[in-house]
């Protein structure tokens, strides 16, 4: 790590130059925050968990062709990820009423909402993320309409693909925020995910009992912070039988890959 030049330090991520020209090193650590960093905490595993998480979710969005800037994993808490201009819009997805939504429309956490919502949050810090609508986004240049319809027709398959996927492991998606960039070939220029997909920025929930799996855990003091994180690697077959799940995957298609 000591020759790398960084990049940016962010609340749960170290970012360094990567080995070649138009790559990132994402590093993950185990530190935690909510509230506009009002919380402050450290999860033990967190950082080994969400990176092998992304990447097996990442991964499997890759198979069904949703673009994303996960390249490989690298060790036990680095991933190497394409070099993309983050736009500065978190795009929240909403199938369950909880957090913010719930508290903001005084709607009861846990009631399904009619449809699927999807909402814009302006990344910014110091104004705590506000939320904010396409015509802000589009008025002060932050995204252009054709990004965002980009944006929304991917992250409503993310959803729809992910919520069968947790389904399949007893796990209702309750909602998640995502981040896109813009990915520079030449003159091409393509949206795809950014950043992670962790339980640091969805809402899993156990299909049966509604038990929390997710930082909300972290969030709401629930304790067992670091195991909801385990299960839900567990569940998803990660680190199962000393065989990572990249490994189970291709052995499954009929392919090896080399670790
Ligand atoms: P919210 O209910 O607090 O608005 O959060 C909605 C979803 O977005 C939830 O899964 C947590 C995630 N999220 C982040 O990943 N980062 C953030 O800064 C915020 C506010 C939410």
């Amino acid at each position: 790590m000591s020759r790398r030049r960084q990049i940016y330090e962010g609340k749960a991520k170290v970012l360094f130059e990567g080995p070649e020209p138009g790559t990132i090193i994402q590093y993950f650590k185990d530190d935690a925050s909510a509230f506009n960093n009002q919380k402050k905490g450290t999860i033990t595993g967190k950082g080994v968990l969400n990176n092998r998480i992304s990447e097996y979710l990442m991964l499997r969005l890759g198979e069904v062709g949703v673009p994303t800037h996960f390249v490989r994993r690298l060790n036990m808490r680095e991933q190497l990820v394409r070099e993309v201009e983050i736009i500065p819009i978190e795009v929240v997805v909403r199938n369950v009423a909880a957090g913010s939504l719930a508290k903001r429309l005084g709607i009861k956490e846990g009631t399904p909402l009619p449809r699927s919502i999807v909402e814009y949050y302006y990344k910014n810090d110091e104004l705590s993320n506000p939320i904010v609508s396409e015509e802000h986004i589009t008025a002060f240049g932050w995204a252009a309409t054709q990004d965002l319809d980009d944006m929304m027709a991917l992250a409503l398959r993310v959803n729809d693909f992910l919520t069968g996927l947790f389904l399949g492991i007893g796990i209702r998606l309750i909602d998640f925020k995502l981040e896109f960039g813009r990915l520079y070939n030449g003159d091409d220029m393509q949206i795809v995910i950014a950043d992670e997909i962790s339980p640091d920025n969805c809402r899993l929930w156990d299909f049966k009992t509604n038990e929390k799996m997710d930082k909300d855990r972290f969030r709401q003091d629930l304790g067992n912070v670091e195991a909801g994180y385990q299960e839900v690697a567990r569940r998803l077959g990660i680190f199962q039988e000393g065989a990572p799940a990249e490994h189970r995957a291709a052995e499954h298609r009929g392919t090896k890959t080399v670790q």
